[in-house]
């Protein structure tokens, strides 16, 4: 392994551990070990945008608190709490999987919950990482496209469980994985990702690729400072009023107009006509 990965390794995570602290988004079921709790939410967000989700899981943990209350009820009412969400065969294999974990009880599964109808390797390694604190990867699709972006060709010198040791030394499991989802999904998007608000992009590969780099706008630093600071206000608050933007971050009104009408044109905020400033979430 060569000291320049290595380095960039350690770059990479601790610049995502820190973003996160002040941009991770709040749910209920990430701050649970309780395995079922893990494998309710994982099951509804395959294919499910996570807002949605979380909407269907407080439904499911309201009505099934247990695999042994989805075990013992009947497949129909599964069905219909699930209506909505499409893909009723994953309805069908989370009412089995309960039935075989009431049966067994996790730890008695663990650590192949690969057997469980309907849990892959991503649910797996979710359930692995975020009720059992194990050093693995929760690899989905976001996950390689930030590995992909940032490492670039370096990617292929590692092997998944090199990567690991030194992404997860000291640090924990849920955190980074974690840390990994919001930044796939807030910044590091498959379209229009918006590099000049990425922690990594300093070092990320694919930004210092000349045909990707011609697509991101340079902004003289305190216009793009300010474009952060924003963004960052507006994902812990979604709507806020102009004045009160500039109150809190304390800015001249030229200013703040400049990197507003900018947020806008890129499409990552919308004003309408009382200055309510509104972020948008695709
Ligand atoms: N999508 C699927 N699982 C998720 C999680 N634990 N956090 C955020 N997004 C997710």
């Amino acid at each position: 392994m060569s000291s320049y990965l290595e380095d960039k390794t350690k770059f990479f995570k601790k610049s995502i551990l820190t973003w996160y602290k002040s941009n991770k988004r709040e749910f209920s079921w990430r701050n649970t070990k309780n395995p079922w709790k893990i494998l309710l939410i994982e099951v509804i967000a395959q294919q499910t945008q996570i807002e949605r989700a979380d909407t269907y899981y407080k439904k499911f943990i309201k009505t099934y608190p247990t695999p042994k209350h989805m075990a013992t009820s009947k497949y129909i009412e599964v069905q219909r709490l699930w209506s909505g969400l499409g893909y009723n065969n994953r309805a069908k294999r989370l009412f089995e999987a309960s039935k075989i974990i009431n049966e067994l009880g996790f730890n008695k599964l663990y650590p192949n919950f690969n057997k469980l109808p309907g849990v892959g390797e991503y649910t797996k390694n979710a359930l692995l990482s975020f009720a059992y604190d194990e050093k693995v990867l929760t690899r989905d699709t976001n996950i390689n496209r930030i590995l992909k972006r940032y490492f670039g060709s370096d990617l292929e010198q590692y092997s998944q469980h090199q990567l690991e040791d030194i992404l997860f030394k000291n640090v924990i499991s849920r955190d980074l994985n974690q840390s990994l989802m919001d930044l796939g999904s807030i910044i590091c998007s498959s379209k229009n990702p918006k590099c000049d608000l990425c922690p990594l992009e300093t070092r990320c590969s694919k930004y210092y690729m000349k045909e990707s780099r011609l697509k991101v706008e340079k902004f003289s630093g305190s216009n793009r400072e300010l474009r952060g600071q924003i963004i960052n206000l507006l994902i812990e608050t979604p709507k806020l009023n102009k004045n009160i933007i500039k109150k809190i971050l304390n800015v001249e009104i030229n200013n703040l107009d400049k990197a507003l009408i900018g947020l806008e044109k890129d499409g990552l905020l919308s004003i309408n006509k009382n200055n309510v400033v509104s972020i948008n979430s695709e």
